[in-house]
């Protein structure tokens, strides 16, 4: 079995990850220090792969703990890296945290990588990296635009990096996967998204407002120019998402050249209002939500959602799941999580 690293496998796309890897009959491999992310997933994942999920619990910034994983662990296949910070208002409060951990976790694993001849490496990136497109559905070639937050900056950065290490030569194949917004959890329910605190992000706020945890949700303005008002995203499965990091490795695998760098749109090619998911979410589930209009938030773009053609073309990957499947799966994991 190959042996693929998982930073972050105990967050919410690196668990989801983890299952499709095993699934796809590789063995993950963990890296994660659990800042944003509870123990409890490694039974939930222990449950649904049927065995235990091997674990180095720490910090992927940290070189001697890579050099630990690296000299024990022979043979690794390469890196799938998720393990980052990605609350967009704490990166605006503190932002040093956010530049120190998210690019530094990235240029040590790089470099243990060409100390130990392992090449393969998936970055998640995120559509972040486009701001507000001029045009729609958002392609790869796209101009990147200047990040709305540190957080995004980051992202962008770390990209940045990435292609200068690969004009230098260096022996190594990456793919970074932008991401639009992922939801949803795995049918089992057994693991799904564990936001700290009020959760910033729309689906968990649904969810946990649904589940009276917070008592309304407020939709963040009605006033964009989009056929209801409310913003447009392009809301993706997290299953279909995490099968896009397998194929990707396949698609590495494949690459003849040692060095070798592409980047993917990892979306469903749909964009749906603010207002479409809260009435998705109620007719699919069958219950209603205590929601009202507010102000906008700042910093949200009206609108974006994916051109999938490169990933569906070159890496053999499509979305398999419906929007109403992602929302049912997200209200029974929260209900799973009351019990
Ligand atoms: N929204 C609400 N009410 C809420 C939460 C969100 O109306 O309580 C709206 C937002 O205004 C936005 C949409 O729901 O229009 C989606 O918001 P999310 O916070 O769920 O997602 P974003 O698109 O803002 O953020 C996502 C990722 C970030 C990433 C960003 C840009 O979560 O990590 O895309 O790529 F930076």
């Amino acid at each position: 079995m190959k042996k693929i690293i998982v930073t972050g496998g105990a967050g919410f796309i690196g668990s989801h990850t983890v299952v499709e890897l095993y699934n796809a009959g590789y063995e993950p491999i963990i890296i994660d220090n659990f800042s944003n992310s509870q123990k409890s997933v490694l039974a939930g994942l222990q449950n649904i792969t049927g065995s235990a999920v091997k674990l180095f619990e720490g910090d992927c910034c940290n070189r001697d703990l890579l050099k630990k994983i690296f000299t024990e662990e022979e043979n690794i296949d390469g890196i799938i890296h998720f393990a980052a910070h990605k609350a967009v208002s704490e990166s605006v409060q503190n932002p040093l945290k956010y530049y120190r951990n998210n690019l530094n976790s990235l240029m040590a694993l790089l470099e243990i990588m060409q100390n130990y001849n392992c090449s393969n490496f998936v970055f998640s990136s995120s559509c972040t990296v486009y701001g507000q497109p001029d045009k729609l559905p958002v392609t790869e070639v796209a101009p990147k635009k200047p990040a709305e937050s540190p957080y995004g900056n980051t992202k962008k950065i770390c990209e940045d990096i990435i292609e200068d290490v690969i004009k230098s030569n260096a022996e190594l194949k990456i793919i970074s996967l932008r991401y639009f917004n992922p939801i949803g959890a795995h049918a089992s329910s057994l693991i799904g998204e564990l936001p700290l605190g009020v959760p910033d992000n729309l689906v968990p706020y649904i969810t946990q407002t649904a589940a009276g945890i917070r008592e309304k949700l407020t939709i963040f303005g009605n006033d964009y120019d989009t056929s209801d008002g409310t913003c447009v995203r392009d809301y993706i499965h997290v299953i279909d998402l995490a099968k896009a990091h397998v194929k990707a490795f396949e698609y590495l695998n494949k690459q003849e050249d040692k060095t070798f760098y592409d980047v993917f749109n990892i979306g469903t090619g749909h964009g749906n209002s603010v207002k479409e998911i809260v009435e998705t979410f109620q007719s699919a589930n069958n219950v209603n939500l205590n929601y009202v209009v507010g102000k906008r938030r700042e910093g949200d773009i009206e609108k974006i959602f994916a051109d999938v053609d490169k990933a569906t073309t070159l890496l053999n990957w499509k979305t398999e799941l419906s929007l109403e499947q992602a929302l049912i799966d997200a209200w029974n994991w929260q209900k799973a999580l009351r019990k």
